[in-house]
C-alpha cells in the first residue's frame, strides 16, 4: 500500500513538475541509435522489462513531458538502496522533477532481491550486475535519443557502492561522472589498487556522508554487508587514480558541513566530497524525505539531489 502511493504521488509530482523542462546541450551532439522514435506519457515515470544474462531484469524511465526525440539528452542511471527499488529512489531523491533533472532522462535500475553486487547478501555477482548495466545502456541508447558524452550514475548507499563498482570497471568507461550518496563501498575496500581499474583517469567523483552514520560508519568498520573503508580512506585513493593535489576544504552552516574539492590533472572538482556532521544513513534533503524519515533524521543543510546535478553538469566524457 505503501508502495503504490508513494508511486502515485510521485508520478502527480513529476507530471506537474516536467512542464517547464529546458534542454542545454552541446549544438554538435550526435544522438544515439534511438534517436526518431516516437515514445507515449512522456513526463510520467514507465516500468520496463530487460533480459539480461538469461535473467530477467527491469528499471523505469523518465523521459521529459517534452522530449524531443530528434534532440539528444544526457542519462542518468539512479541506483537504489538495499531492500528497495527504483520507483522508491525515484521518489526519495525527487530528480525526476524538472527543478533537478530538467532536459534529462532518468533511469532507475531494479536490482535482483532488491540489492546490488558486492555486500554479502547480494543475489547477483559483481559481473552479473556490471553485464546488466551495459545491457541497460545498449537498450536505452537503441531506443531513445541519449547524448553518449553525456551518461551519468548516482545511487543510495548500496545503490553508491554498486556506483563506485562501476567506476571501478570497464563499463565505468561509458560514463561522464559519478555520485554516490552515503555509499557502502563493499568492492573498493582495501587500497588504491586493490579491487578498481577505472577506465580512464581523470574520472568525475563524489561522495556525500553523514558523520553520525550508524549504518555505513565514516570511520570504516564492518557494515551489514561487509567491511568498508574509512570515507577519507576511500578519497585518498580517488585522489590518487584521479591524479589530483590535495584538498581545499570549506566549512559550512557553522562547522556542520565540510565540502573538500581536489583538483586533478589540472581540472577544478573532479574529485569532491561533503560530510554532513550530524548526518545519519540517507540521501540528504533540505525537504524531509523518505530516506531522511527512515533513519530518524531530519531535513538536512543541503540538497543532495541539487548538489549531484549540478556536478553531472560540469562533466562530459572525454
Ligand atoms: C525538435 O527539435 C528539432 C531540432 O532542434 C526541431 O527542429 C523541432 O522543431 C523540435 N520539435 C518540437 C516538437 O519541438
Ligand atoms: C556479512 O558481513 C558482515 C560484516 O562483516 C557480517 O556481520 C555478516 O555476518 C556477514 N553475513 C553473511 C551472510 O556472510
Ligand atoms: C583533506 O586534506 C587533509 C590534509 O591532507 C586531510 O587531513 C583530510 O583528510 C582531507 N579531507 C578529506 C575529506 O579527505
Amino acid at each position: 500500500m505503501h508502495a503504490v502511493l508513494t508511486f502515485l504521488a510521485c508520478l502527480a509530482a513529476s507530471a506537474a513538475a516536467a512542464v517547464v523542462d529546458t534542454h542545454q546541450r552541446a549544438a554538435a551532439v550526435t544522438g544515439t541509435a534511438g534517436c526518431g522514435q516516437t515514445h507515449w506519457f512522456n513526463g510520467i515515470t514507465q516500468y520496463h522489462g530487460l533480459t539480461s544474462g538469461g535473467v530477467d531484469r527491469s528499471y523505469s524511465i523518465h523521459l521529459p513531458s517534452d522530449y524531443n526525440a530528434s534532440l539528444p539528452y544526457p542519462l542518468v542511471l539512479g541506483f537504489h538502496g538495499s531492500s528497495s527499488i527504483g520507483f522508491f529512489f525515484e521518489a526519495d531523491t525527487g530528480m525526476s522533477e524538472s527543478k533537478y533533472s530538467a532536459g534529462k532522462i532518468m533511469v532507475y535500475p531494479n536490482g535482483v532481491g532488491g540489492a546490488w553486487a558486492g555486500a554479502n547478501y547480494s543475489e547477483a555477482s559483481v559481473p552479473e550486475d556490471l553485464t546488466f548495466v551495459s545491457d541497460l545502456l545498449t537498450e536505452i541508447r537503441a531506443n531513445y535519443c541519449i547524448d553518449n558524452s553525456r551518461i551519468y550514475a548516482t545511487g543510495l548507499s548500496i545503490g553508491g557502492g554498486f556506483v563506485n563498482t562501476i567506476a571501478c570497471s570497464a563499463v565505468g568507461g561509458e560514463f561522464a561522472a559519478f555520485a554516490a550518496g552515503s555509499g557502502s563501498f563493499y568492492t573498493d575496500n582495501t587500497g588504491v589498487d586493490v579491487g578498481c581499474a577505472p577506465a580512464r583517469s581523470p574520472l568525475p567523483m563524489l561522495e556525500i556522508h553523514g558523520g553520525a552514520d550508524p549504518d555505513v560508519l565514516y570511520a570504516g568498520g564492518q557494515g551489514e554487508g561487509g567491511f568498508e573503508p574509512a570515507i577519507p580512506d576511500w578519497l585518498s585513493w580517488w585522489a590518487q587514480r584521479n591524479q589530483c593535489g590535495g584538498n581545499t576544504t570549506e566549512s559550512l552552516f557553522n562547522d556542520d558541513v565540510q565540502h573538500s574539492v581536489w583538483t586533478c590533472a589540472g581540472v577544478e572538482g573532479v574529485l569532491q566530497h561533503w560530510k554532513v556532521d550530524d548526518m545519519k544513513h540517507c540521501w540528504a534533503s533540505t525537504t524531509l524525505d523518505f530516506s531522511e524519515i527512515a533513519a530518524g533524521q531530519g531535513p538536512t543543510p543541503i540538497d543532495a539531489s541539487t548538489i549531484v546535478m549540478a556536478f553531472f553538469d560540469q562533466f562530459t566524457k572525454p
